[in-house]
Protein backbone atom coordinates (compact mmCIF):
# COMPACT_ATOMS: atom_id res chain seq x y z
CA UNK A 1 0.00 0.00 0.00
CA UNK A 2 1.90 2.87 -1.15
CA UNK A 3 0.39 6.61 0.85
CA UNK A 4 0.00 8.95 -2.22
CA UNK A 5 -0.19 11.85 0.28
CA UNK A 6 3.00 12.42 1.72
CA UNK A 7 2.77 16.07 3.50
CA UNK A 8 3.50 16.67 6.78
CA UNK A 9 0.22 18.73 7.28
CA UNK A 10 -1.75 17.11 10.03
CA UNK A 11 -4.67 17.21 7.10
CA UNK A 12 -2.56 15.42 4.58
CA UNK A 13 -2.21 12.28 7.10
CA UNK A 14 -6.00 12.45 8.07
CA UNK A 15 -6.61 11.89 4.73
CA UNK A 16 -4.26 9.12 3.97
CA UNK A 17 -5.52 7.40 6.96
CA UNK A 18 -9.00 7.79 5.67
CA UNK A 19 -7.63 6.93 2.60
CA UNK A 20 -6.40 3.68 4.35
CA UNK A 21 -8.94 3.11 6.58
CA UNK A 22 -12.23 3.32 4.67
CA UNK A 23 -11.70 4.59 0.51
CA UNK A 24 -11.44 8.02 0.61
CA UNK A 25 -14.01 9.40 -0.07
CA UNK A 26 -17.10 8.57 1.83
CA UNK A 27 -19.28 11.33 3.74
CA UNK A 28 -18.04 9.21 6.72
CA UNK A 29 -15.09 11.91 6.82
CA UNK A 30 -17.02 14.55 7.60
CA UNK A 31 -16.91 13.29 10.95
CA UNK A 32 -13.07 13.56 11.89
CA UNK A 33 -13.95 11.35 14.87
CA UNK A 34 -14.24 8.63 12.74
CA UNK A 35 -11.48 9.36 10.54
CA UNK A 36 -9.37 8.65 13.89
CA UNK A 37 -9.59 5.53 14.16
CA UNK A 38 -6.91 3.36 15.68
CA UNK A 39 -4.24 2.35 12.98
CA UNK A 40 -4.67 -1.24 14.27
CA UNK A 41 -8.23 -1.26 12.73
CA UNK A 42 -7.20 0.93 9.21
CA UNK A 43 -4.41 -1.83 8.95
CA UNK A 44 -6.94 -4.75 8.91
CA UNK A 45 -9.72 -3.10 6.83
CA UNK A 46 -6.44 -2.46 4.08
CA UNK A 47 -5.84 -5.65 4.24
CA UNK A 48 -9.25 -7.00 3.37
CA UNK A 49 -10.03 -4.50 0.06
CA UNK A 50 -8.32 -4.51 -2.88
CA UNK A 51 -5.51 -1.57 -2.88
CA UNK A 52 -6.17 -0.98 -6.61
CA UNK A 53 -9.29 1.04 -6.62
CA UNK A 54 -8.45 3.36 -4.05
CA UNK A 55 -7.41 6.71 -5.04
CA UNK A 56 -4.38 7.87 -4.22
CA UNK A 57 -3.59 11.58 -3.10
CA UNK A 58 -0.72 13.71 -4.19
CA UNK A 59 -0.50 17.56 -2.80
CA UNK A 60 1.76 19.47 -5.13
CA UNK A 61 4.63 19.73 -3.50
CA UNK A 62 5.12 15.88 -3.24
CA UNK A 63 5.41 15.70 -6.85
CA UNK A 64 8.48 13.18 -8.32
CA UNK A 65 8.75 12.76 -12.38
CA UNK A 66 8.00 9.11 -12.16
CA UNK A 67 4.32 11.00 -11.03
CA UNK A 68 3.78 11.35 -14.42
CA UNK A 69 3.17 7.50 -15.13
CA UNK A 70 0.17 7.58 -12.83
CA UNK A 71 -3.19 8.73 -12.73
CA UNK A 72 -3.77 10.74 -8.90
CA UNK A 73 -6.42 12.41 -6.71
CA UNK A 74 -6.17 15.52 -5.59
CA UNK A 75 -7.68 18.21 -2.77
CA UNK A 76 -7.95 21.78 -3.93
CA UNK A 77 -9.36 24.66 -3.84
CA UNK A 78 -10.71 26.99 -7.51
CA UNK A 79 -8.18 29.44 -6.78
CA UNK A 80 -9.06 30.79 -10.44
CA UNK A 81 -10.85 30.17 -12.75
CA UNK A 82 -9.51 31.40 -16.36
CA UNK A 83 -12.25 31.95 -19.33
CA UNK A 84 -11.79 29.36 -21.75
CA UNK A 85 -9.50 30.83 -24.53
CA UNK A 86 -11.38 32.63 -27.61
CA UNK A 87 -12.47 29.10 -29.79
CA UNK A 88 -13.16 27.15 -26.10
CA UNK A 89 -10.48 24.70 -27.04
CA UNK A 90 -8.72 25.06 -23.49
CA UNK A 91 -9.99 25.56 -20.28
CA UNK A 92 -7.18 26.73 -17.47
CA UNK A 93 -7.86 26.60 -13.50
CA UNK A 94 -5.16 27.40 -10.90
CA UNK A 95 -6.03 25.23 -8.02
CA UNK A 96 -4.72 25.03 -4.30
CA UNK A 97 -4.01 22.16 -2.35
CA UNK A 98 -4.44 21.40 1.30
CA UNK A 99 -0.98 22.95 1.69
CA UNK A 100 -1.49 26.16 0.17
CA UNK A 101 0.25 24.85 -2.86
CA UNK A 102 -0.69 26.44 -6.54
CA UNK A 103 -0.42 24.38 -9.51
CA UNK A 104 -1.98 24.95 -13.54
CA UNK A 105 -4.86 22.63 -14.08
CA UNK A 106 -6.01 22.20 -17.74
CA UNK A 107 -8.36 20.87 -19.83
CA UNK A 108 -8.59 20.42 -23.45
CA UNK A 109 -11.35 19.79 -25.88
CA UNK A 110 -13.22 17.77 -25.90
CA UNK A 111 -13.29 18.41 -21.90
CA UNK A 112 -13.84 22.02 -21.83
CA UNK A 113 -17.39 22.43 -21.43
CA UNK A 114 -18.08 19.61 -18.29
CA UNK A 115 -15.12 21.16 -16.22
CA UNK A 116 -16.47 24.26 -17.26
CA UNK A 117 -19.78 23.36 -15.81
CA UNK A 118 -18.00 21.93 -12.62
CA UNK A 119 -15.63 24.34 -11.13
CA UNK A 120 -16.37 27.22 -9.34
CA UNK A 121 -13.49 30.07 -8.09
CA UNK A 122 -13.24 29.34 -4.11
CA UNK A 123 -15.24 26.27 -4.05
CA UNK A 124 -13.36 23.17 -2.67
CA UNK A 125 -13.38 20.08 -4.59
CA UNK A 126 -12.00 16.50 -4.70
CA UNK A 127 -10.79 15.57 -8.10
CA UNK A 128 -10.28 12.03 -9.03
CA UNK A 129 -7.91 10.33 -12.18
CA UNK A 130 -6.26 13.56 -12.96
CA UNK A 131 -2.69 13.15 -14.49
CA UNK A 132 0.55 15.68 -14.10
CA UNK A 133 2.81 16.49 -16.33
CA UNK A 134 6.25 18.40 -16.69
CA UNK A 135 5.42 22.03 -17.25
CA UNK A 136 7.53 23.14 -20.30
CA UNK A 137 5.83 26.60 -20.73
CA UNK A 138 9.57 28.32 -21.74
CA UNK A 139 9.50 25.49 -24.64
CA UNK A 140 6.31 24.93 -25.95
CA UNK A 141 3.13 26.72 -24.67
CA UNK A 142 1.71 29.34 -22.87
CA UNK A 143 1.47 28.61 -19.30
CA UNK A 144 -0.21 31.38 -16.77
CA UNK A 145 2.09 30.25 -13.26
CA UNK A 146 5.66 28.78 -12.85
CA UNK A 147 5.51 25.09 -11.83
CA UNK A 148 7.49 22.29 -12.79
CA UNK A 149 4.10 19.96 -13.05
CA UNK A 150 0.69 21.12 -14.30
CA UNK A 151 -2.00 19.03 -13.97
CA UNK A 152 -4.24 17.65 -16.52
CA UNK A 153 -8.06 17.35 -16.53
CA UNK A 154 -8.68 14.19 -18.62
CA UNK A 155 -12.03 12.18 -19.91
CA UNK A 156 -12.30 10.20 -17.09
CA UNK A 157 -11.54 12.68 -14.66
CA UNK A 158 -14.37 13.03 -11.77
CA UNK A 159 -15.05 15.86 -9.49
CA UNK A 160 -16.83 15.53 -6.15
CA UNK A 161 -17.57 18.37 -3.80
CA UNK A 162 -14.50 18.36 -1.03
CA UNK A 163 -17.03 18.27 2.46
CA UNK A 164 -14.12 18.39 5.45
CA UNK A 165 -14.95 21.08 7.89
CA UNK A 166 -11.51 22.16 6.27
CA UNK A 167 -10.23 25.72 5.91
CA UNK A 168 -7.62 26.09 2.86
CA UNK A 169 -5.01 28.48 3.95
CA UNK A 170 -6.16 31.84 3.05
CA UNK A 171 -2.96 32.73 0.91
CA UNK A 172 -0.57 30.37 -0.89
CA UNK A 173 2.58 29.07 1.03
CA UNK A 174 5.06 29.82 -2.17
CA UNK A 175 5.26 33.33 -2.79
CA UNK A 176 7.91 34.34 -5.39
CA UNK A 177 11.49 36.25 -4.78
CA UNK A 178 11.84 39.19 -6.75
CA UNK A 179 15.12 38.27 -8.31
CA UNK A 180 12.56 35.25 -9.82
CA UNK A 181 9.92 37.45 -10.60
CA UNK A 182 11.94 39.67 -12.90
CA UNK A 183 12.63 36.23 -14.86
CA UNK A 184 9.14 35.18 -14.96
CA UNK A 185 7.71 35.32 -19.02
CA UNK A 186 5.59 38.40 -20.09
CA UNK A 187 2.39 37.98 -19.37
CA UNK A 188 2.38 35.64 -16.53
CA UNK A 189 1.23 35.55 -13.17
CA UNK A 190 3.33 35.75 -10.05
CA UNK A 191 2.88 35.69 -5.88
CA UNK A 192 4.78 37.96 -3.81
CA UNK A 193 5.18 39.91 -0.73
CA UNK A 194 7.26 42.74 -0.27
CA UNK A 195 7.88 46.36 2.10
CA UNK A 196 5.95 49.46 0.26
CA UNK A 197 9.06 51.74 0.16
CA UNK A 198 7.39 54.04 -2.17
CA UNK A 199 4.09 55.40 -3.32
CA UNK A 200 3.53 57.08 -7.29
CA UNK A 201 1.43 59.77 -8.03
CA UNK A 202 -2.11 58.92 -8.79
CA UNK A 203 -2.50 58.01 -12.90
CA UNK A 204 -4.89 57.88 -15.20
CA UNK A 205 -4.87 55.39 -18.21
CA UNK A 206 -7.56 55.70 -20.17
CA UNK A 207 -9.65 57.13 -18.25
CA UNK A 208 -8.54 54.50 -15.30
CA UNK A 209 -7.21 55.78 -11.70
CA UNK A 210 -3.71 53.72 -11.51
CA UNK A 211 -1.31 54.08 -9.09
CA UNK A 212 2.38 52.32 -8.25
CA UNK A 213 4.09 51.01 -5.20
CA UNK A 214 7.53 49.69 -4.87
CA UNK A 215 8.01 46.99 -2.59
CA UNK A 216 11.11 45.85 -1.37
CA UNK A 217 12.14 42.04 -0.50
CA UNK A 218 14.51 40.60 1.98
CA UNK A 219 17.28 40.43 -0.68
CA UNK A 220 16.53 44.17 -1.03
CA UNK A 221 14.97 43.80 -4.24
CA UNK A 222 12.98 46.18 -6.10
CA UNK A 223 9.28 45.78 -7.42
CA UNK A 224 6.72 47.88 -9.33
CA UNK A 225 3.30 46.79 -8.66
CA UNK A 226 1.00 48.93 -10.65
CA UNK A 227 -2.72 48.92 -8.91
CA UNK A 228 -5.39 49.29 -11.13
CA UNK A 229 -9.11 51.00 -10.02
CA UNK A 230 -10.92 47.92 -8.54
CA UNK A 231 -8.20 47.03 -6.34
CA UNK A 232 -7.49 50.59 -4.96
CA UNK A 233 -10.86 51.35 -4.43
CA UNK A 234 -11.47 48.32 -2.82
CA UNK A 235 -8.46 49.48 -0.36
CA UNK A 236 -8.25 52.89 -0.62
CA UNK A 237 -7.62 53.62 3.07
CA UNK A 238 -5.27 50.08 2.98
CA UNK A 239 -3.27 51.41 1.12
CA UNK A 240 -3.03 55.21 2.51
CA UNK A 241 -1.94 53.38 5.69
CA UNK A 242 0.48 51.10 3.36
CA UNK A 243 2.07 53.60 2.52
CA UNK A 244 2.73 55.73 5.62
CA UNK A 245 3.18 52.65 7.35
CA UNK A 246 5.59 50.51 5.56
CA UNK A 247 3.55 47.90 5.87
CA UNK A 248 4.67 44.65 4.04
CA UNK A 249 1.60 43.89 0.78
CA UNK A 250 1.25 40.36 0.02
CA UNK A 251 -0.16 40.59 -3.50
CA UNK A 252 -1.21 37.14 -5.84
CA UNK A 253 -1.64 37.06 -9.04
CA UNK A 254 -0.43 39.94 -10.49
CA UNK A 255 0.24 39.98 -13.88
CA UNK A 256 4.21 40.42 -15.35
CA UNK A 257 4.38 43.22 -17.57
CA UNK A 258 7.63 42.67 -19.26
CA UNK A 259 7.02 46.24 -21.64
CA UNK A 260 7.01 48.57 -18.04
CA UNK A 261 9.03 46.02 -16.10
CA UNK A 262 6.95 46.07 -13.50
CA UNK A 263 3.78 43.86 -12.32
CA UNK A 264 -0.19 44.85 -12.23
CA UNK A 265 -3.34 43.97 -10.11
CA UNK A 266 -5.64 41.55 -12.47
CA UNK A 267 -9.37 40.52 -12.12
CA UNK A 268 -7.62 37.22 -9.85
CA UNK A 269 -5.40 39.64 -8.12
CA UNK A 270 -5.96 39.21 -4.21
CA UNK A 271 -3.95 41.95 -1.88
CA UNK A 272 -3.44 41.67 2.02
CA UNK A 273 -1.86 43.84 4.60
CA UNK A 274 0.68 42.76 7.09
CA UNK A 275 -0.50 39.57 6.60
CA UNK A 276 0.69 36.63 9.00
CA UNK A 277 2.36 34.54 6.79
CA UNK A 278 5.68 32.22 7.41
CA UNK A 279 7.84 33.89 4.45
CA UNK A 280 6.60 37.75 5.39
CA UNK A 281 8.33 37.19 9.06
CA UNK A 282 11.47 38.15 7.50
CA UNK A 283 10.12 41.22 6.10
CA UNK A 284 9.34 42.04 9.54
CA UNK A 285 12.68 43.13 10.26
CA UNK A 286 12.99 45.21 6.98
CA UNK A 287 9.89 46.72 7.90
CA UNK A 288 11.11 47.82 11.10
CA UNK A 289 14.54 49.10 9.40
CA UNK A 290 12.81 51.02 6.75
CA UNK A 291 9.98 52.58 8.99
CA UNK A 292 12.41 53.78 11.33
CA UNK A 293 14.76 55.57 9.09
CA UNK A 294 17.88 52.75 9.65
CA UNK A 295 18.14 51.81 6.03
CA UNK A 296 19.43 54.46 3.50
CA UNK A 297 16.50 54.21 0.57
CA UNK A 298 18.37 56.86 -1.72
CA UNK A 299 19.15 53.54 -4.02
CA UNK A 300 14.81 53.28 -3.90
CA UNK A 301 14.50 56.88 -5.68
CA UNK A 302 17.19 55.67 -8.45
CA UNK A 303 15.44 52.88 -9.29
CA UNK A 304 12.38 55.16 -9.72
CA UNK A 305 13.91 57.24 -11.49
CA UNK A 306 15.81 55.12 -14.11
CA UNK A 307 12.71 53.48 -14.83
CA UNK A 308 10.73 56.63 -15.61
CA UNK A 309 13.69 57.46 -17.42
CA UNK A 310 13.33 54.06 -19.33
CA UNK A 311 9.33 54.30 -19.96
CA UNK A 312 10.18 57.58 -21.78
CA UNK A 313 12.38 56.05 -23.91
CA UNK A 314 9.75 53.26 -24.95
CA UNK A 315 6.83 55.77 -25.38
CA UNK A 316 8.91 57.20 -27.97
CA UNK A 317 10.22 54.36 -30.11
CA UNK A 318 8.36 51.29 -30.88
CA UNK A 319 7.71 48.97 -28.14
CA UNK A 320 8.65 46.18 -30.49
CA UNK A 321 12.33 47.55 -30.44
CA UNK A 322 12.46 47.06 -26.23
CA UNK A 323 15.27 44.43 -25.64
CA UNK A 324 15.38 44.27 -22.23
CA UNK A 325 12.39 45.86 -19.88
CA UNK A 326 14.02 45.46 -16.34
CA UNK A 327 15.15 48.88 -15.10
CA UNK A 328 18.59 48.34 -13.80
CA UNK A 329 19.81 50.05 -9.99
CA UNK A 330 23.10 51.97 -10.60
C1 LIG B 1 -21.61 20.96 -4.64
O1 LIG B 1 -21.70 22.19 -3.93
C2 LIG B 1 -22.41 23.18 -4.63
C3 LIG B 1 -22.29 24.48 -3.85
O2 LIG B 1 -22.28 24.26 -2.47
C4 LIG B 1 -23.86 22.73 -4.84
O3 LIG B 1 -24.56 23.71 -5.54
C5 LIG B 1 -23.84 21.42 -5.63
O4 LIG B 1 -25.16 20.93 -5.77
C6 LIG B 1 -22.98 20.39 -4.93
N1 LIG B 1 -22.84 19.23 -5.80
C7 LIG B 1 -22.93 17.97 -5.35
C8 LIG B 1 -22.78 16.91 -6.37
O5 LIG B 1 -23.12 17.71 -4.17
C1 LIG C 1 3.86 41.34 -23.51
O1 LIG C 1 2.50 41.02 -23.77
C2 LIG C 1 1.76 42.10 -24.33
C3 LIG C 1 0.31 41.69 -24.39
O2 LIG C 1 0.14 40.50 -25.09
C4 LIG C 1 2.32 42.43 -25.68
O3 LIG C 1 1.59 43.53 -26.20
C5 LIG C 1 3.77 42.77 -25.55
O4 LIG C 1 4.32 42.96 -26.81
C6 LIG C 1 4.55 41.71 -24.82
N1 LIG C 1 5.87 42.21 -24.52
C7 LIG C 1 6.97 41.51 -24.64
C8 LIG C 1 8.24 42.20 -24.28
O5 LIG C 1 6.97 40.35 -25.01
C1 LIG D 1 -7.55 46.73 5.64
O1 LIG D 1 -7.40 47.36 6.89
C2 LIG D 1 -8.35 46.99 7.87
C3 LIG D 1 -8.14 47.85 9.10
O2 LIG D 1 -6.79 47.82 9.49
C4 LIG D 1 -8.21 45.50 8.17
O3 LIG D 1 -9.18 45.11 9.10
C5 LIG D 1 -8.39 44.73 6.89
O4 LIG D 1 -8.16 43.36 7.12
C6 LIG D 1 -7.42 45.22 5.83
N1 LIG D 1 -7.68 44.56 4.57
C7 LIG D 1 -6.85 43.69 4.02
C8 LIG D 1 -7.28 43.13 2.71
O5 LIG D 1 -5.79 43.33 4.53
C1 LIG E 1 15.71 50.55 -32.04
O1 LIG E 1 16.09 51.82 -31.58
C2 LIG E 1 17.42 52.17 -31.88
C3 LIG E 1 17.69 53.56 -31.29
O2 LIG E 1 17.44 53.58 -29.94
C4 LIG E 1 17.64 52.18 -33.38
O3 LIG E 1 18.98 52.47 -33.67
C5 LIG E 1 17.26 50.85 -33.95
O4 LIG E 1 17.36 50.88 -35.35
C6 LIG E 1 15.85 50.46 -33.54
N1 LIG E 1 15.57 49.13 -34.00
C7 LIG E 1 14.44 48.80 -34.59
C8 LIG E 1 14.30 47.36 -34.97
O5 LIG E 1 13.53 49.58 -34.78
Amino acid sequence: MRFGCRCVHWLGRLISLAELTYGYPTTKYCCPTRSMAPTTLSRKRTSASPSQGLPRFKTFDDLEYDNIYGVWSVVVKVDVKFNADARGETQRFILMDISGSKIEAIAWEPNVQRFDALHSEGQCYTIHRVRFQPNLEEAFHFRSIGHPFECILRKDTTVENFSFPIQFPPFPTHLMPFHDVYRRPNMTFVDIAGVVVHRGELEHIGKVPYREFTLMDTRCNLLVVGVWAAQLNKHALNWSLAYADNAIVLGTMLKNNKIHGNIESSDHTVFNFNPIHPETLALQNLRHRVATGAMDLRFVRRYIENRWAYLATITKESVTNVTSSKPTIT
